[in-house]
């Protein structure tokens, strides 16, 4: 849990990349890494190595994206389970790939979807992608929300839903939103609730992961939404 945490703290997206291909230990580690979370979440996690395509469009210009050739691409059925799913484990893999010595980017929409590197199954979309290489730099804390802005109590928190609401706030989240509200039950359960906005789902999953590995509790946390 403690180097989660620490990776948790060192992750900042990267959009700008050093022209380097992924050495063979990192590509059989996310290989390993699409191959169980497709297992265990039921979407489909697929690596896609060099293909300089999909960020090579005004879109990803105008976001500043540049030398992304790898990524892994989160395909499945689009309901909001899935979705939440989808930011779940694919934050599972950026973390990890962030222990490995890797970057990362959450993209959902500046970039060009490439149809023929990917396998997608009829009745199933293109969910998202996360951009992976070795970062130009490691990127820059975002500006972030306040504790009192995201959870519903503020004053005498028992410490590990403190920390599970501070590791949330490191959370990516898409454009920065941090739309979600955390809520500590008096049976001792953990609710989160999310706003309205893009990927608000994708966020959810994301943020849920972030709290769980924060307040040191794991699985073994019960969500009551
Ligand atoms: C679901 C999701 C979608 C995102 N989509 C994009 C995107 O299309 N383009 C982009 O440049 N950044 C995208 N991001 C990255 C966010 O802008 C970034 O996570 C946020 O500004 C916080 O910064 P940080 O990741 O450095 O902490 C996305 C992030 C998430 C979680």
């Amino acid at each position: 849990m403690d180097e989660m945490m620490n990776a948790i703290k060192a992750r900042h997206s990267v959009r700008a990349y050093l022209d380097k291909p992924l050495s063979e230990e990192h590509i059989g580690r996310l290989r390993m890494m699409t191959e169980e979370y497709s297992r265990e979440s039921g979407l489909s996690f697929q690596l896609i190595l060099d293909e300089p395509k999909a960020f090579d469009c005004r879109m990803a210009h105008y976001g500043k994206f540049s030398n992304v050739k790898n990524y892994i691409a989160i395909i499945g059925k689009k309901t909001s389970e899935n979705e939440e799913k989808c930011g779940y484990y694919g934050e599972k893999l950026v973390l990890n790939a962030q222990l490995m010595g890797l970057n990362t980017c959450w993209v959902a929409s500046t970039y060009k979807t490439i149809p023929e590197v990917l396998d997608v199954q009829k009745g199933e979309k293109l969910i998202i992608v996360i951009a992976v290489g070795y970062g130009e730099s490691k990127g820059a804390q975002h500006k972030s929300k306040e504790l009192k802005a995201v959870s519903k109590q503020t004053e005498k928190l028992p410490k590990w839903y403190q920390n599970g609401v501070e590791a949330a706030l490191l959370a990516p989240t898409a454009i920065n939103q941090q739309k979600f509200k955390f809520s500590l039950n008096d049976d001792g359960t953990v609710s989160v609730k999310t706003g309205f906005g893009p990927c608000i789902k994708i966020d959810l999953g994301i943020v849920k992961l972030h709290f769980e590995i924060g307040s040191g509790r794991g699985r073994q946390l019960v969500w009551n939404n």
